[in-house]
């Protein structure tokens, strides 16, 4: 019998950052954080795992390439825990199961878009491990438990198991068996939210998630200003503000706690810079577009939002996606193949009258 599973997860984006941890080994947030979880197929980690008998060892292949699995990693924690959870919800409640626990496994992982560029990457590929595990094992789990072992892949992780609009509880108990991913609302509540990736830069970025936060838990007295006084209520606006489907709301927060995660970095010694000057310039023009809107309407269009590197992605509403690519693309001009989605240009790359 061939044992063997392929799931896929996609990428979340925040819009209430999680930055820091109070337990490195378990990924214990120091803070609560949403996302948004993207559905489309761009962004998104494919993985497929198989168990069998006559393996020696368990093995990681990422994008083709062998990857080593260190003992007592994160790789290595989450294939434990799953192993555990195969063991105790399935090979202890039926005799007949296979004992699939006991075999090592071998996981071959494919993401669609650039690794580790601050595309969220180790997020999309850690859920998608364990929901391929999931799947392989056969595990009852609702996703909210599942996440309890992609958080300890990697914190962002927990919030790609389930679509829509998804909030990581940080939780207080030290087991962090309170700290997982729940839904607030699910994708088709609010389909007329859109999200446009504006990829600046896709090389690897220079300070990793985890050790940048690590530094700014040390150094940064703001960090311990936002995660006392900010973080809690912004958790309580956004919800509600998704829940009513107040875009204005939404925006506004989203753009905020950016700020302010990039405030924190910059508040690390020494400084971390996950922004460039395109990233700022990208700011620049939200804020301008923004600008107009509001003095017609008194609302806001778009949000911009950055994670660790310099790439936005832009919030915004299905009726504004044609305005705001038109206007991102005549501020900066692409330099490859652009897949122009929206048939807006012609074939010299000029804009179409009217587009589509
Ligand atoms: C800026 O989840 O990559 O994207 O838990 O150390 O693996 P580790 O960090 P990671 O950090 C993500 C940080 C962020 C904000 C967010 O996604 O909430």
């Amino acid at each position: 019998m061939v044992f063997q599973a392929t799931t896929s997860a996609p990428v979340n984006i925040a819009c209430i950052k999680y930055w820091g941890k109070r337990d490195t080994t378990l990924i214990l947030p120091t803070n609560s954080s949403l996302s948004v979880t993207l559905d489309q197929d761009h962004l998104r980690s494919t993985t497929s795992s198989r168990a069998d008998p006559s393996f020696t060892s368990d093995r990681l292949w990422l994008n083709a390439k062998e990857e080593i699995i260190k003992d007592g990693g994160r790789m290595s924690t989450c294939i434990k825990e799953m192993k555990r959870l195969r063991k105790q919800l399935v090979e202890d409640t039926d005799p007949n199961a296979p004992k699939l626990s006991t075999y090592h496994v071998h996981i071959a992982s494919y993401n669609n878009f650039p690794t580790a560029a601050g595309l969220a990457s180790s997020a999309s590929g850690f859920a998608a491990l364990v929901s391929s595990l999931a799947a392989l094992y056969s595990l009852p789990c609702p996703p909210t438990t599942l996440s309890l072992i992609a958080r300890q892949g990697s914190g962002s992780a927990c919030r790609s198991l389930q679509g829509g609009f998804v909030a990581w509880e940080q939780g207080s108990q030290p087991t962090g068996l309170d700290s997982h991913a729940v839904q607030i609302a699910p994708e088709s509540h609010w389909p007329t939210l859109h999200a446009l990736i504006c990829v600046v830069n896709d090389a690897k970025k220079g300070t990793s998630s985890t050790s940048g936060m690590q530094r700014t838990v040390e150094t940064s007295p703001l960090l311990q200003h936002r995660i006392k006084n900010v973080v809690p209520q912004r958790m309580v606006d956004i919800s509600k503000a998704i829940l009513d489907k107040d875009f204005d709301a939404f925006a506004r927060i989203t753009m905020a706690d950016s700020n302010q995660f990039h405030a924190v970095a910059l508040d690390t010694t020494p400084p971390i810079f996950y922004m460039n000057d395109v990233s700022r310039a990208i700011i620049a023009v939200v804020e301008e577009y923004n600008r107009v809107w509001v003095e017609k309407t008194g609302k806001v269009k778009a949000a911009y939002t950055f994670d660790a590197g310099p790439n936005a992605v832009i919030y915004t509403e299905g009726e504004n996606v044609k305005e705001i690519i038109e206007i991102i693309v005549r501020f900066f001009p692409q330099q490859e193949t652009f897949k122009d989605p929206f048939g807006l240009f012609a074939n010299d790359g000029g804009l179409k009258e009217g587009g589509k």
